[in-house]
């Protein structure tokens, strides 16, 4: 029933942005922003110094959670990703700054408008969650 019915829009955010290509242009281009935008400076400073491990991983992870292959989880397992930035300080700012970097990266990568707008509430979502300390 709930199949049948399904619009053929719910096709997975992996499969829209253009499958493993698609996703690590995106993802490399929110790295590059983040090196590049004065705006970002603030997350890109709670970063290591080199960004290639970050990029490897936020692309293993984007890959499974927008519906593709799970490759974040063959690797390092659940993904606990709160858990694993908390040793970073995220208020609203860092979070902030992280949406708008990806925003940013989607509009530049031509992602398409109404995708962008989907996958933003949800990454506004995750990143909300992920704030641990005030402000
Ligand atoms: C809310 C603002 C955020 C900040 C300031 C932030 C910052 C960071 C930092 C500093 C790291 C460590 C980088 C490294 O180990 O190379 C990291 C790792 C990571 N972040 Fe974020 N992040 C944020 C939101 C998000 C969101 C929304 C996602 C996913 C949708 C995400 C996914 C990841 C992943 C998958 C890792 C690698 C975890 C690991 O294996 O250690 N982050 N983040």
């Amino acid at each position: 029933m709930a199949e049948a019915t399904q619009a053929p829009d719910e096709a997975s955010g992996y499969a829209l942005l253009g499958a493993a290509e698609g996703l690590r242009t995106l993802v490399d281009r929110f790295y590059d922003l983040m090196e590049l935008e004065p705006a970002y400076a603030g997350i890109r400073a709670l970063h290591p110094g080199s960004l290639e491990g970050s990029r490897d991983k936020l692309f293993w992870f984007l890959s499974g959670w927008l519906g593709g292959p799970d490759l974040y989880q063959q690797r390092f397992g659940h993904p606990r990703l709160r858990a694993r930035h908390l040793p970073y300080a995220i208020g609203i700012a860092e979070r902030d700054q992280w949406l708008a970097c990806m925003a940013q990266a989607m509009a530049e990568c031509g992602v398409d408008a109404a995708l962008a707008e989907r996958l933003a509430a949800a990454f506004f979502n995750t990143a909300d969650w992920m704030r641990n300390r005030g402000g």
